[in-house]
């Protein structure tokens, strides 16, 4: 029996979790010094969250909870800063940087040495934090320095945001505090995301930068909350009610009350100080976990930046000492292009190999014919390469014409795999080899097919994937249920024995679910999440296949671009048929998706299970929550609402904490499913 309890006895324990959560956040992402595992810390905030949960009348806004709370928005406000957000000019050189010393100098009427911190300068987005009585209200893009977007709901889902100031007595949180700093995305993130762009056939970021400002940027937070985003705060706003006496006095004030600052910033004595703080992190920028594109000097007392003042929206007390651009120069021996997944055309530049950043780079993406025309790059010609960051290099411009010229690159009237028409629709950008059977085509979109998120096909890799394609043993993703041991034992480097384990694993992915078959079929557009919507919506692939775009449109998620996009792939002839025959061969046999009841305390919720559980078998749980109104989902994606995690949950659980999703035990599963 549970113990009754005031009002203020439950409130003072949600405070105290709440307190001691925001420590533990404290410790583990401004000091990145963690005090306990993370399973202690998953259970203060279920505990904290059942709590709320069960008396919604301690909950508050500036919870740890609440960190994913609001639904998309229509449009982003308007923000004004109450002070502009200026820009920094740039030295490119150690001599700009001496004369820019002497310039402040000069206009302080002053020969000594001049202190100043050293930041680097990260490639992120900037944005403002505004806390009013230490709780963290507004939160804004920089915008034209005058006027941001409020993307609040946004920021709210970074974890390394406090959502509440922490006061202490050095340091008692402010009346208000605004802080400006970078949002950034890390490399390795970075790259994750793109690779799962890639493989949903969904465009990828061109930089790190534009993922951070493309993140930030989304109607719905539950997306922005997916995506690892981190913040380092590096500048004052306005501030009431404390006093800051230099940048540095800032920068460890700012951190005492809980925010993240950059540990590599640093106190120089003087402009020498600041060049010595360039040349090492210039010397290990490649090894920096995220982008950044120079090192940044303040003057250092707030007394004397006054003094200095601004021009033209730059502060005279700051500059930007820009990292000198990874670049190299080469030739491009031949441009070829090459046919990816969906058939589109992409023309690669094949380089005499030259050292970049420290890696060998042999080709370039040209990425379109568009492109290639503007910067009229040539078969022949020498070109500037840059690198920024784990971005592939990109040709910059033709800095030596051949000599003599080639003629202009032309995309190829006929696949250069398969020979078949190529197409290029007015005003489109891409080019589309028509043979929904090329070769090429093909072995991408067997890749895809066999990979882990749809039919997982353990041993199908590339290799084998481009023999069978080249062998004929594979002309349709159907071909791949008719292999037969002896076809694939005679190729170069399989043994009976593996092309036993290959065909075994064929025969396994026989079994498998609805959702994993729509994403294999590689249809643009259309990815793990928008599969799984459309095998819960049509649990059917004859129905999905006979939906009209209207039909499509009224699919959770599902707008006008992937509607069409969907018509498209089944209203051609060749997929239905090669659809047909893939069913055929393939004789799947789909776990059921089973229904969502539609009413219930769990409605329109998804909810992901992991780890074994106590009281019940998977499935009877499965059961539970469908007849409570949930959908059940495998994996755990931005549109998951609840993890529900047994014993030895793993990498689910790890995956619902980055992405914020609600964690809860079973019995607390129990408490939701009976409504109290
Ligand atoms: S200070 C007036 N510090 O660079 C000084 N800016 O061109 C305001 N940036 O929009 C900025 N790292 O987004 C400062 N450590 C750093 C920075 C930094 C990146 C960005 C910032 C600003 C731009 C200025």
């Amino acid at each position: 029996m549970a113990e009754e309890r005031s009002l203020e006895e439950l409130a003072a324990e949600a405070e105290r979790l709440r307190e001691q959560i925001r420590h533990h956040n404290y410790r583990y992402y401004v000091l990145d010094s963690p005090e306990i595992s993370d399973a202690e810390y998953d259970a203060l905030m279920r505990r904290l969250e059942a709590l709320e949960r069960a008396h919604p009348e301690v909950a508050t806004p500036d919870s740890p909870t609440q960190r994913v709370g609001a639904a998309p928005a229509e449009k982003f406000g308007v923000v004004q800063h109450r002070r502009p957000m200026l820009s920094l000019s740039n030295a490119l050189s150690a001599d700009e940087m001496v004369e820019f010393d002497k310039r402040i100098k000069r206009l302080l009427r002053s020969e000594a040495d001049i202190e100043y911190v050293a930041e680097i300068k990260l490639d992120g987005l900037a944005v403002e934090l505004v806390y009013e009585h230490g709780v963290f209200t507004i939160g804004s893009t920089r915008g034209d320095g005058y006027n941001g977007e409020d993307v609040t709901q946004n920021l709210r889902t970074i974890r390394s945001i406090p959502l509440k100031l922490r006061g202490s007595s050095g340091h008692p949180v402010p009346e208000l505090l605004e802080v400006r700093g970078e949002v950034i995305l890390p490399r390795k993130d970075f790259q994750k995301l793109n690779e799962a762009r890639a493989a949903a056939g969904e465009p990828v970021f061109a930089n790190p930068r534009n993922a951070a400002a493309g993140s930030l940027r989304q109607l719905d937070p539950k997306i922005t909350a997916q995506r690892p985003l981190d913040i380092f705060c590096h500048s004052p706003g306005e501030i009431r009610g404390a006093e800051f006496k230099t940048q540095w006095d800032f920068l460890q004030g700012i951190k005492a009350l809980g925010l993240k600052i950059n540990p590599e910033s640093r106190l120089c004595r003087s402009v020498d100080a600041v060049l010595e703080y360039w040349n090492e992190i210039s010397a290990k920028r490649d090894r920096l976990p995220y982008e950044a594109d120079g090192v940044v000097a303040k003057v250092n007392s707030f007394a004397l930046q006054n003094q200095l003042g601004e021009v033209s929206r730059s502060p005279r007390w700051a500059i930007a000492y820009k990292f000198k651009a990874q670049q190299a120069e080469t030739k491009v021996e031949k441009i070829e292009v090459y046919v990816g997944r969906i058939g589109s055309l992409t023309p690669v530049a094949h380089l005499q190999p030259v050292q970049l950043a420290g890696v060998t780079i042999s080709n370039a993406s040209l990425h379109n014919l568009d492109e290639i025309r503007r910067k009229d790059v040539r078969e022949g010609d020498t070109v500037l390469l840059e690198r920024a960051g784990d971005v592939i290099p990109y040709v910059v411009r033709v800095t030596k014409p051949g000599h003599p010229r080639h003629p202009e690159f032309q995309m190829p009237r006929n696949c250069p795999v398969c020979g078949s028409e190529i197409v290029h629709e007015e005003g489109e950008v891409l080019y589309f080899c028509v043979n929904v059977n090329c070769p090429a085509r093909m072995r991408e979109s067997i890749r895809h097919f066999a990979s882990k998120n749809c039919l997982d096909i353990d041993g199908l890799g590339d290799k084998l994937v481009a023999q069978l394609v080249e062998k004929g043993l594979i002309r349709e993703l159907g071909d791949i249920y008719t292999l037969r041991v002896e076809d694939l034992a005679k190729l170069e480097r399989m043994g009976e024995k593996s092309a036993r384990n290959v065909i075994a694993s064929i025969n396994r992915s026989r079994h498998t679910t609805l959702d994993r078959l729509i994403n294999g079929l590689g249809i643009r557009h259309v990815g793990e999440h928008t599969a799984r919507q459309l095998a819960q919506h049509f649990r059917d692939i004859r129905k999905l296949q006979e939906a009209s775009e209207e039909d499509l449109l009224a699919v959770r998620d599902i707008g006008p671009e992937v509607a069409r996009s969907i018509r498209e792939y089944f209203g051609e002839p060749h997929n239905a048929r090669a659809l047909k025959r893939l069913l055929e061969n393939g004789r799947f046999e789909f776990e059921p998706i089973a229904e969502p009841s539609g009413r219930g305390p769990l409605r329109d919720k998804t909810v992901v299970l992991t780890g074994s559980l106590k009281q019940w078998t998977r499935s009877e749980a499965e059961q539970k929550v469908l007849a409570a109104g949930a959908r059940v989902s495998s994996s755990v994606s931005r549109k998951t609402d609840l993890v529900v995690a047994g014993e030895d949950a793993g990498s689910k659980l790890r995956k619902a904490r980055e992405y914020g999703v609600r964690i809860i035990d079973e019995d607390e599963l129990r408490r939701m499913l009976s409504g109290t």
